[in-house]
């Protein structure tokens, strides 16, 4: 080779690697990038983690960090240690969180349709509610919130609540008079305490032990879950087994954070949501019969079981909310919670 040739070679051979290294530069870090986005995802929710929420969320970041081989890192902030009720649907509007997984009864603010977990007796079981957060309209209430930026991924169940109070055994619709519960907020729970002659009052989950502890409310509904991760029976002397409401969540995400991701990137944490999704479901019953369970050995509280009658004048009492509230919430809504249990 002349050396003008080979002078040509070197020259075109360090043109060409420039090339490759503009091109290089230009698709690091981008979402339209190949490879997995090396990024940090923040996901905060206000149970303990031996619920089922809390192990859902543990399930997820496990499978998202071990497929991604730790490119992706899952924070999880449990027990409201990044962001509480009051705050963590403003911070995942601003995504400075990327997933949270609330109750959906405290959505009625935006949609009086996240009421459905509050209606009085609406669903059988487990399976039946996530029968009806599946089908077409749980789907569509989920949908809801999409002028916020908020995307509703996947139902994670808990379970039915119970009542727990400082101040009575509670066996009848008649025991109520004078007592004021605590609610995680929305008409419908607000009504049912009405029909049943007591006060209610929407209090954060963060703040519950301390205000049943200091009797700013006598009683408070949550599932067995909550009550035994939280230690409520500890400043709760009574408590009846009465599953009237349940404790429903949903994953949700944000647009900004979602369409951040790659496709490669999101098909990982897609099957991590799924991974949470699966484990929060098949363990929801389980972890409340044992925290159940846990109540009764502590022996802090003293435990009340209804008879079928007794709890048929609860059902008989609580009905009317049916119809006070079908006009805001809908017919077809209670025609899917219907068709949810068969
Ligand atoms: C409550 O506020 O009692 C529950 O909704 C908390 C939760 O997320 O389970």
């Amino acid at each position: 080779m002349k050396l003008n040739e080979k002078l040509l070679s070197v020259l075109f051979l360090a043109f060409t690697l420039v090339l490759a290294a503009c091109g290089k530069d230009e698709v690091a870090g981008g979402s339209d990038s190949d490879g997995i986005q090396e990024i940090t995802i923040k996901f905060s929710h206000v149970v303990a983690e031996n619920t089922p929420k809390g192990q859902g969320a543990i399930a997820m970041k496990e499978y998202i960090e071990r497929e991604s081989d730790g490119k992706i890192t899952v924070e999880i902030y449990p027990n409201s240690s990044l962001f509480g009720d009051q705050d963590e649907y403003q911070n995942l509007v601003a995504n400075n969180v990327q997933f949270i997984a609330p109750d959906l009864s405290k959505f009625v603010g935006n949609n009086p349709q996240f009421n459905v977990p509050s209606l009085p007796f609406a669903f059988d079981n487990d399976e039946a509610a996530i029968a009806f957060w599946d089908g077409e309209k749980g789907q569509e209430i989920l949908s809801s919130l999409e002028a916020d930026g908020v995307i509703g991924l996947k139902m994670w169940p808990n379970g039915g609540k119970h009542l727990t109070n400082d101040e009575r055994q509670i066996d009848s619709p008649d025991d109520f008079d004078g007592l004021k519960f605590r609610t995680q907020g929305g008409q419908v729970l607000e009504a049912l305490y009405g029909l049943l002659g007591a006060g209610s009052e929407s209090i954060p989950f963060g703040e519950l032990y301390t205000a049943l502890d200091q009797g700013v409310v006598e009683g408070q509904e949550n599932t067995f879950s909550n009550i035994e991760s939280k230690k409520f029976d500890e400043v709760q002397k009574y408590m009846t087994v009465l599953n009237h409401t349940r404790v429903d969540y949903a994953i949700f995400t944000n647009t900004k954070f979602w369409d951040s991701l790659n496709e490669e990137t999101k098909a990982i944490v897609e099957a991590g949501v799924e991974e949470g999704t699966k484990v929060a479901r098949e363990e929801a019953k389980a972890l409340n019969d044992k925290a159940f369970e846990t109540i009764k050995e502590r022996g802090f509280t003293e435990i009340t079981e209804l008879t079928p009658e007794q709890i048929q004048a609860f059902r008989d009492v609580l009905q009317p909310v049916y119809d006070e509230f079908e006009d805001e919430i809908g017919t077809d809504v209670y025609e899917a919670v219907r068709a949810a249990n068969e």
